[in-house]
């Protein structure tokens, strides 16, 4: 850039900028949205598992008090499925036919004055199934593995082979369980029309997603369709694609000319956002006597509806881990009974994780090496898959530097060696990777008469910071005092922007914002270049600094003026301009995910030279097991984290917290429990656990590495790389402590009971 910035608030820890808002309740989620005339719709859902609806008679609820409408597959209208998005499918429309194919589909939407009205016409709905037999079990006779295109089977030399040649083999099967995102909001969708035009309310990751979806699925023009979520209550991927309840909600407003709103029960919440699948993974290692790999083979298998589709990525970071020559992966999918599974947190690379950095630590005492030690030797320089450079790589620093600031070196070899009184302490390590993702984005930036400047694009913050960081960062890139910038997002008005996932939203925006402020510094700049009136006159781009809310000639401060000055001279209100990203590398899902299943390197725009960016993670934990009970304790955590430039070390560090809470309730609490007969038993926070914060005890968050060069604003990607690795690192610890090695997840009491 040419532009001399000032970094003066980016890398600073700051609160929230929408802190105050949230903790008055004035901050406005999905759930809050009244509209005049708003009526209240609520779902009914399947209680069978397979099969099809022989017999419903709504009449009585279409009779009760206050209702509007009673949608069932009777008389919705044929409704087309909207293609594939980048992260995969778009819902099978509702409501289509009397098939039902999983627990909890969606057979009916009842629209009343009041919610407690649609409720009771709900229960008037009588239904009679006629019940098939789930498929449940990955080996029941009538199921058969699907091969996705877009997570293709990976090679690189022979694994086989060198398997069988290598002086150690480890061969372990791994299982995680199913596992849903339990956001503290429930998931709302308000859906207003006004003859073809449509306002959605939305508890999405993704406005303009949501926007070009119900465009497609009802057929309007989507310059017509407006899809706002200023703040989304949490999602952690439930939100990246539209659900069947946010068609039915729109179609129900279209069908009663209401406004009509929809809110999610908690039991709902389990079966209509989306689920991590469960999944069954065999790892093979290979090395020599002295640790260094030889072979890694993983084959994945996890579940799938019965009727979309999902990438799931289980197996994607295994060939990027470690310097080994020979490496095979395939991950399969099996259709069974269940609700439509989806992303969460760290998809994939969080179960894919789990089992190949636990059978490092089965190796490593395989081959008698100290399992940081064996991680350190098997370093990969250059990014193993292509032999491609890294952009920046700082894992051996995560490494020393978290072992360091852990005291990994108290830890004594020998598994149940470590005490305190009657607890069995264990130490346990692992590593985690995450491939950059920034895809292109957009946003609008202006500056006004009155010094302030306002930037927006149609991206979402959800609980990650992105307001905060992206007020920091245009402040910054403009030299507007902080406090002077307001940055406005959840409007799919705004400009186009990619979903907050994947970590990557921080980086994608970041560039657009970054860019669109310099070209906004430009505007200004062309402005008073020619004018005589301007200490400016005759300057260019690469010649002034960006501070105290105008510009100077770098080094003459003498030589400066306030965008505030400028634009009264000129007699406008303000200037606005729109700009996008320089995408550092193809980086669109649709397209890094077909070519072999592979992310693409990142091509610096400055030099064209490419490389693979990534962030990377050392993760520590101690954990305590109570001989007697059982009961596992993460004492501490110590993650050391490259993620590139750290915009904020608060709200970093917190997204790093909250990736470890999530890693601590996949490794030991959270599943998703099914009957025999396919229904759901846990549908509420009682009964489906996550990590409290009892459960979340000491925590310590190291940033090291630099900012990345291929990127322009440098960062690499945070939360999800928190996650990744935590639930190997706890299992490889209880290990330590007990000298039970638990392959499957959760961790459950009962599985290291009595053994302990
Ligand atoms: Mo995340 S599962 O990419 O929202």
């Amino acid at each position: 850039m040419s532009t001399a910035t000032v970094a003066e608030v980016v890398g600073t820890a700051r609160d929230r900028v929408d802190g105050r808002l949230k903790v008055m309740g004035t901050a406005t989620y999905p759930i809050d949205v009244a509209l005049p005339g708003m009526v209240h719709a609520v779902l009914l859902q399947s209680t069978a598992t397979s099969g099809r609806i022989r017999h419903m008679a709504s009449d009585a609820a279409e009779r009760a008090p206050g209702v509007l409408a009673v949608i069932t597959h009777l008389n919705a209208p044929r409704l087309p499925r909207a293609p594939m998005t980048p992260i995969g499918a778009s819902p099978m429309p509702p409501l289509q036919s009397d098939a039902i194919l999983h627990y909890g589909q969606h057979v009916a939407i009842i629209v009343a004055e009041t919610v407690f009205q649609a409720q009771e016409a709900a229960a008037l709905i009588e239904i009679t199934y006629e019940h098939q037999t789930p498929v449940l079990a990955f080996d029941d006779p009538r199921t058969y593995p699907v091969f996705h295109e877009w997570t293709p089977d990976y090679a690189r030399g022979d694994a086989t082979r060198a398997l069988t040649g290598a002086d150690v083999q480890v061969y372990a099967t791994y299982t995680t369980a199913r596992n849903t995102n339990s956001p503290i909001g429930l998931f709302a969708t308000v859906a207003a029309w006004d003859g073809d035009a449509l306002t959605v309310h939305d508890t999405t990751q993704w406005p303009h997603g949501v926007r070009e979806s119900l465009a497609f699925v009802f057929g309007v023009d989507p310059a017509g369709v407006r899809a706002f979520v200023p703040f989304v209550g949490g999602a952690f991927g439930a939100g990246l694609r539209i659900w069947p309840h946010v068609i039915l909600t729109t179609l129900a407003a279209r069908m009663t000319k209401r406004p009509v709103k929809l809110v999610l029960t908690r039991a709902q919440m389990f079966t209509s956002i989306g689920h991590r699948p469960n999944s069954v993974q065999r790892l093979s290692l290979g090395a020599n006597r002295d640790g260094r790999l030889t072979a890694v083979e993983h084959v994945s298998t996890s579940a799938l509806d019965m009727a979309d589709e999902m990438i799931n990525l289980i197996t994607h970071g295994t060939s990027d881990a470690y310097a080994c020559p020979n490496v095979s992966t395939r991950a399969t999918q099996i259709r069974l009974s269940i609700p439509v599974p989806g992303s969460m947190r760290a998809p994939g690379e969080a179960e894919g994780s789990f089992a190949l950095e636990s059978a490092v630590d089965e190796l490593s005492y395989a081959v008698g090496l100290d399992p940081l030690e064996l991680r350190i030797r098997n370093y990969a320089q250059v990014h193993p898959a292509t032999g491609l450079p890294w952009s920046s790589n700082a894992l051996l620093d995560c490494y020393r530097q978290g072992a360091e600031r852990f005291g990994w070196s108290a830890r004594t070899p020998q598994p149940r060696s470590m005490r305190s009184g009657h607890l069995l302490v264990g130490y346990g390590m692992a590593r985690a990777a995450l491939i950059a993702y920034q895809p292109a984005c957009k946003a609008i930036a202006s500056i006004r008469r009155d010094g302030t400047a306002f930037v927006r694009s149609g991206a979402t913050d959800i609980g990650t910071g992105t307001y905060t960081v992206m007020t920091m960062l245009a402040a910054d890139c403009l030299g507007v005092p902080i406090e002077r910038v307001q940055f406005g997002l959840g409007d799919s008005a705004m400009p186009k922007a990619p979903q907050e996932g994947g970590s990557g939203l921080t980086g994608a925006l970041g560039n657009a914002v970054e860019a669109t402020c310099i070209e906004l510094v430009r505007a200004f700049v062309s402005r008073v270049t020619d004018d005589d009136a301007s200490p400016l006159k005759g300057c260019r781009m690469e010649d002034i600094t960006v501070r105290n809310g105008g510009i100077q000639i770098t080094g003459d401060p003498a030589r400066f003026e306030t965008y505030a000055e400028i634009l009264t001279r000129f007699g406008l209100d303000e200037i606005t301009v729109e700009g996008e990203s320089a995408t550092p590398g193809e980086t669109s899902p649709a397209t890094v995910i077909a070519r072999a299943g592979r992310f693409v390197p990142f091509t610096a725009p400055s030099t064209g030279a490419r490389a693979y960016a990534g962030a990377f993670a050392a993760h520590f934990v101690e954990v305590h097991v109570d001989q007697d009970l059982g009961t596992i304790r993460v004492a501490r955590v110590v993650s050391a984290v490259d993620a590139g430039r750290i915009l904020n070390p608060k709200t970093a560090r917190s997204q790093i917290i909250g990736g470890i809470a999530g890693g601590i309730g996949m490794a030991l609490f959270e599943e998703t429990v099914s009957d025999r007969s396919g229904r759901l038993v846990t549908l509420s926070l009682a009964d489906y656990v996550v990590a409290a914060n009892a459960d979340v005890r000491d925590v310590d968050v190291l940033f090291v590495g630099q900012p990345d060069s291929m990127t322009a604003v440098g960062t690499k990607g945070v939360g999800e790389l928190a996650l990744t690795g935590i639930p190997a690192a706890i299992a490889n610890a209880v290990h330590h402590a007990t000298g039970t090695r638990v392959r499957s997840l959760p961790i459950a009491i009962e599985k290291v009971l009595g053994q302990a």
